[in-house]
């Protein structure tokens, strides 16, 4: 198990991390030895259906952290505040605690919070940051980094995340050029997810990296299995077996 203490080594090791949401997956990828499983709040599109992750809470995500935790009893668990979760440093540490209870070992929060963020950290509870795309507030899916002011306030968020005291952060679809800077600005590992490769560790979506998906993935992932073919053929298989009278078996 990684400790939040042991996340600096990751600055010159690759960290793998995946989302993961549920007991089965989270057994799956703590046997394929994934570092950390973010329980994201990318559920919300990938599990529910839903069209945004502002439409899942605190006791939605609950759910899915202990169930994570279950499944995976020796990974590093880090638990998505879901929108809104951390909008005052109280309510991020009321919050934070509830996740640890259930399991989690760290959190993330998206943006510069930084008052949230040094709250939670001062209470001991171990905090990720997130810059680039923030799904949670994002007015596009556009990359991040393409303009001076906003590559400036990048490298300034991720400085102030330093000092308020991340363990690391997650940069989602920045141009690759700016997480390769912020990547050698920080003291603390980066986990680029479309930034390139010039960042310290990865993160995936599992029902991207699974294909578990019929539809196309962003292009930025890679299906490294196609779970959906796999599921669809045996759930088929299943139809035909009882219409055909061959299961059960005799
Ligand atoms: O919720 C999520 O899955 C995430 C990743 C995209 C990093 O935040």
């Amino acid at each position: 198990m990684i400790q939040a203490s042991e996340f600096a080594r990751f600055k010159h090791t690759p960290m793998v991390m995946a989302t993961g949401y549920d007991y089965p997956f989270a057994r799956i990828l703590e046997e394929a030895g994934v570092d950390v499983i973010l329980v994201g709040d990318s559920l919300a599109n990938v599990v529910l259906g839903l069209s945004s992750t502002r439409e899942v809470g605190m006791d939605t995500m609950s759910i899915f952290v202990a169930a994570a935790a279950r499944g995976a009893t020796r990974t590093h668990i880090l638990a998505d505040m879901p929108y809104g979760s951390d909008s005052d440093p109280a309510k991020a540490v009321a919050n934070g605690r509830r996740f640890l209870q259930l399991g989690a070992h760290s959190v993330k929060l998206e943006g510069a919070k930084l008052e949230a963020i040094k709250a939670l950290t001062s209470e001991g509870i171990p905090v990720v940051g997130h810059l680039g795309l923030l799904p949670q507030t994002a007015k596009s899916f556009k990359q991040v980094g393409r303009e001076p002011p906003e590559r400036d306030e990048v490298l300034r968020s991720a400085d102030a995340l330093v000092k308020a005291g991340a363990i690391g952060m997650v940069l989602e679809h920045m141009a690759f050029d700016l997480a390769a800077q912020v990547t050698r600005a920080v003291p603390v590992p980066t986990i680029g997810i479309g930034a390139g490769r010039d960042v310290d560790g990865q993160v995936l979506v599992l029902h991207d990296f699974l294909g578990l998906h019929p539809g196309p993935i962003p292009p930025f992932a890679k299906a490294f299995a196609g779970l959906h073919g796999a599921a669809l053929a045996g759930a088929e298989e299943y139809c035909r077996a009882v219409r055909e009278r061959r299961f059960p078996e005799k």
